[in-house]
């Protein structure tokens, strides 16, 4: 049966985003494709058309316009059927619809390394134009630090202190209280991670399953300490004591909520006094530019000293975020 091109169903939603998973459209762990289609949908001047074959989504577009010019988004076809004329086919019926609603010009937004992409846009008429995009968030994620783009490399700073430092004494603005909490579950350690990393583009440990994770999290050597600031969660270090005498700082983080009530330097300087007990010879903590710019100087600060330096692709940019870890 030949591809059939339609709206976009509720039913289809499992299938779109397995399209767009097969055509590397999700490599930016921001953007949720359950909420962008939501969101597109809800907005009522989105439109997304699919590609339908023997009840298959192969292939999409996500259209609208913003009053002035249409734009293009998650354009895919099924890596089964590259090159055989139905890229070009949807993208005529998005422009099709654009047009009929008065759209005079229609852009769209292509990584600059995304050669194939461009290849293909250009043979079906479209120029690349001299501009530069830029951008601002008005949602709670940070931007990576000093303004870098969202494709440079990402330079991760690997510290470490030979011996227990002095700590400063640093009072948290509110009530707090801090609990182990002993070999979590994973939907509680997901929920953890995520309230802490998602500003910070905390990636590595979403590639794990189930059993990997509680493999590590429920390992009595891996320490897991939750900050509790007038009796909800705030944040969390957590003390990898599987290479001892080596401790590793392997995560540690406040909420966005909690940011800035001098949550960070207590919690901090608790972990590093709980990261001497127990006989430690060496405490590593490693933060990168994604990392909030005042974590590589806090660090310093309480006595940790640079060791390496590496420079790795963004999350978005590597398929296998595992190898990413972050402090
Ligand atoms: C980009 C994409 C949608 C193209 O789909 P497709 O089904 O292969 O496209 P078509 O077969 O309709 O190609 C249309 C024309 O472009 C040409 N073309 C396709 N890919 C090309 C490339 N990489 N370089 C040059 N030309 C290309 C085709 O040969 C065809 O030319 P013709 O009509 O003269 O024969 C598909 O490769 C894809 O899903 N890629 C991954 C997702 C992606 O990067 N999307 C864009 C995000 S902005």
């Amino acid at each position: 049966m030949p591809v059939e091109l339609r709206d976009y169903r509720p039913a289809d939603q499992s299938g779109l985003i397995a399209l767009w998973r097969a055509a590397d459209l999700l490599v930016n762990p921001l953007n949720d494709p359950e909420t962008d289609i939501r969101f597109c949908l809800e907005s009522g001047h989105g439109q997304i058309i699919v590609g339908e074959e023997d009840g298959r989504i192969v292939a999409s577009a996500m259209l609208g316009h913003d009053g002035h010019r249409g734009w293009i988004y998650y354009v895919a076809t099924d890596p089964e059927r590259r090159i055989a004329g139905l890229g070009r086919r949807i993208m005529n019926a998005a422009e099709d619809r654009l047009k009929a609603q008065g759209v005079p010009k229609v852009e769209l937004l292509v990584r600059d390394s995304n050669y194939q992409a461009i290849g293909f846009y250009q043979r079906i008429g479209y120029v690349v134009e001299p501009r530069a995009l830029l951008s601002k968030r008005l949602d709670d994620i940070a931007v990576p630090m000093g303004g870098a783009t969202t494709d440079d490399d990402v330079v991760i700073t690997f510290l470490e202190m030979s011996e227990r430092p002095s700590v400063p004494r640093v009072e948290p603005k509110i009530p707090i209280a801090l609990l182990r909490a002993k070999a979590p579950t994973t939907a509680f350690y997901h929920y953890l991670y995520d309230a802490v990393g998602r500003p910070w583009y905390w990636t590595d440990r979403k590639a794990y399953s189930d059993e990997q994770l509680a493999a590590v999290i429920q390992d009595e050597r891996v320490e897991i300490y939750v900050l509790h600031a007038d009796g909800v969660p705030a944040g969390f270090f957590e003390l990898d004591r599987r290479q001892a005498p080596t401790v590793d700082l392997a995560y540690f983080g406040i909420m966005p909520d909690f940011i800035g009530k001098r949550l960070g330097p207590y919690l901090l300087g608790t972990a590093i006094e709980m990261a001497w007990e127990g006989g430690t010879a060496r405490f590593t903590v490693n933060t990168c530019t994604l990392d909030h710019p005042a974590a590589l100087p806090m660090y310093q600060r309480y006595g940790f000293k640079p060791y390496d330096r590496r420079r790795v692709p963004p999350p978005w940019r590597r398929g296998d975020t595992s190898t990413y870890e972050n402090g």
